[in-house]
């Protein structure tokens, strides 16, 4: 009898855990993935696996990476390390294999971070290229030579289509590689928007710096051959006074180039580029975003010169989301979605990729602009004029999973979910591109979530009703 009434109880209990769940579904926001996937820490992957293989020869360049050297694509910056001595900065390069064309100069750098000291790091920028071409090039005249290509991108236009793949975080745990591994089965991206937090040497003791030369020949297998779009997030600041270490961003920056000159930009935190019909703003959360503020300055005078006749498609990478629903770094990036959102939402923006938060969740076009400090308005209303909002911080670093979400979903949120992955932003033309994100336990055919942007100076349409979840 006991056993009959529990049954019944336990039966009460689900009819009323279903009710919840349908009123939750209908009044509150959007999907929230029931897909179950591991958790718990991850672990970075050991020194000796083959993915941070040396590369063989006497002083071969390593860490090979490039990226957009200018503003409109016809230039290219590649960098690379050399250990043992300097050896050479040139860059041999052409559009025939084994066929020297052309070479550049470079120049090396160098730095100390406690008792480490890098190896001679190289840029050199490769300019006037052509547009669409493969190129291939060399790098260790004189030692190793080792050889890559790349692909510039086509003459900057309005219809020029183009596919941007999405990472954020991704760290250099066996998650990392399976993320990488991932992404590189798409054959249509061209290039990554990278969203911040690379090598999580930080989380070392005192940041050992060697876990920098780890990831950067972990990530060469994709970003030798195609320009990953870089933006600093948190573990690129490797600030420990503890240690002595002063100089916000040392490794980054000796590390990483990019192109900030080229627009306007005073530093290399924040910049933007031109690429096929898109115009990418890179901002960063861990500089100083305030009014009179270099970066406050540089963004304002920035909007007003984005040109959607010539670049329709209007996206800002900024490592701290803006609107994030789970209960980790929450509410991180409201003092800069306050000084900043107006704007964006006044320039139409398409989208915004962030990182940070480790997995995955998109917004509605949303906009929280009407508050102020006396009048209340303090709630994300329907906007569609605002950008929709994409955190994709789930590259897999040894940090783990971000699963713990408030609850109930906020209605601005339309799809989240706590798993590793990367996302896949394809631009048609003009007025259409397509987004999928993918979540690693998938084949690359399929998408975890998807919708069809509509490009907001173009075709500024609801699209909320594209995404397939
Ligand atoms: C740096 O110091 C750490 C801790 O004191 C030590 O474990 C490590 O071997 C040192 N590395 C070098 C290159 O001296
Ligand atoms: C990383 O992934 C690549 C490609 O899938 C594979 O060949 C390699 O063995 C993996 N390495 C580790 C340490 O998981
Ligand atoms: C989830 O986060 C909330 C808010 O920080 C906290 O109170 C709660 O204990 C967390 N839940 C779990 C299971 O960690
Ligand atoms: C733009 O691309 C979309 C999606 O492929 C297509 O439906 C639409 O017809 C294209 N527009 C033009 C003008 O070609
Ligand atoms: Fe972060």
């Amino acid at each position: 009898m006991g056993r009959r009434w529990a049954s019944r109880r336990l039966g009460l209990a689900l009819a009323l855990v279903v009710v919840v769940v349908v009123l939750a579904g209908r009044c509150d926001g959007g999907v929230t993935s029931s897909f179950v996937r591991k958790t718990g820490k991850t672990v970075d992957m050991p020194l000796d696996s083959d993915v941070f293989r040396v590369p063989s020869g006497d002083n071969a360049p390593q860490q090979v990476h490039i990226t957009q050297g200018d503003r409109d694509g016809t230039a290219v910056t590649v960098s690379w390390v050399t250990c043992d001595e300097p050896g050479s900065s040139t860059v041999l390069y052409g559009t025939t294999k084994n066929k020297i064309e052309f070479f550049a100069e470079g120049k090396y750098t160098r730095y100390k971070f406690y008792n480490y000291t890098s190896g001679y790091i190289h840029h050199c920028t490769l300019r006037n290229l052509k547009h669409d071409t493969k190129y291939y090039y060399a790098l260790g005249i004189g030692h190793t030579l080792r050889q890559f290509w790349f692909r510039t991108p086509p003459k900057v236009g309005p219809d020029v289509p183009y596919t941007f793949g999405l990472i954020g975080d991704l760290g250099q745990t066996f998650d990392s590689n399976r993320t990488l591994s991932h992404y590189e089965s798409n054959p249509k991206a061209q290039a990554v928007l990278y969203v911040g937090d690379l090598s999580y040497a930080d989380n070392h003791p005192i940041h050992d710096n060697v876990r920098w030369d780890t990831w950067g020949r972990f990530v060469e297998r994709s970003v030798a051959y195609q320009p990953w779009i870089w933006a600093a997030g948190n573990h690129e600041i490797d600030f420990a006074p503890e240690i002595g270490e002063n100089e916000p961003f040392k490794p980054y920056r000796h590390r990483y180039h990019v192109p900030y000159k080229a627009s306007g930009s005073t530093s290399p935190f924040w910049y933007s580029i031109k690429r096929a019909s898109a115009y990418i703003i890179v901002l960063s959360s861990y500089s100083a975003y305030g009014k009179y503020t270099p970066q406050y300055k540089w963004l304002e005078q920035e909007l007003p010169k984005v040109n959607r006749r010539e670049t329709p498609w209007l996206i800002v990478l900024v490592h701290s989301p803006w609107y994030n629903s789970y209960n980790y770094h929450y509410m991180e990036g409201e003092t800069m979605r306050v000084m900043f959102e107006p704007w964006l939402v006044q320039y139409k923006v398409d989208v915004v990729f962030s990182g940070h938060v480790h997995a995955y969740e998109r917004s509605y076009r949303i906009s929280n602009v009407a508050y102020n400090i006396v009048n209340r308005k303090c709630t994300p209303v329907p906007d569609q004029s605002a950008p929709v909002y994409i955190t994709i911080g789930d590259g897999g670093n040894v940090e783990g999973l971000a699963n713990n979400m408030t609850e109930p979903q906020p209605s601005y949120s339309a799809y989240r979910e706590a798993s590793f992955g990367h996302a896949i932003f394809d631009i048609k033309n003009r007025t259409h591109a397509h987004y999928a994100w993918h979540r690693n336990q998938d084949g690359n055919a399929v998408a975890a979530d998807s919708m069809w942007f509509y490009n907001r100076y173009w075709h500024p349409i609801d699209d909320s009703a594209t995404s397939a979840a």
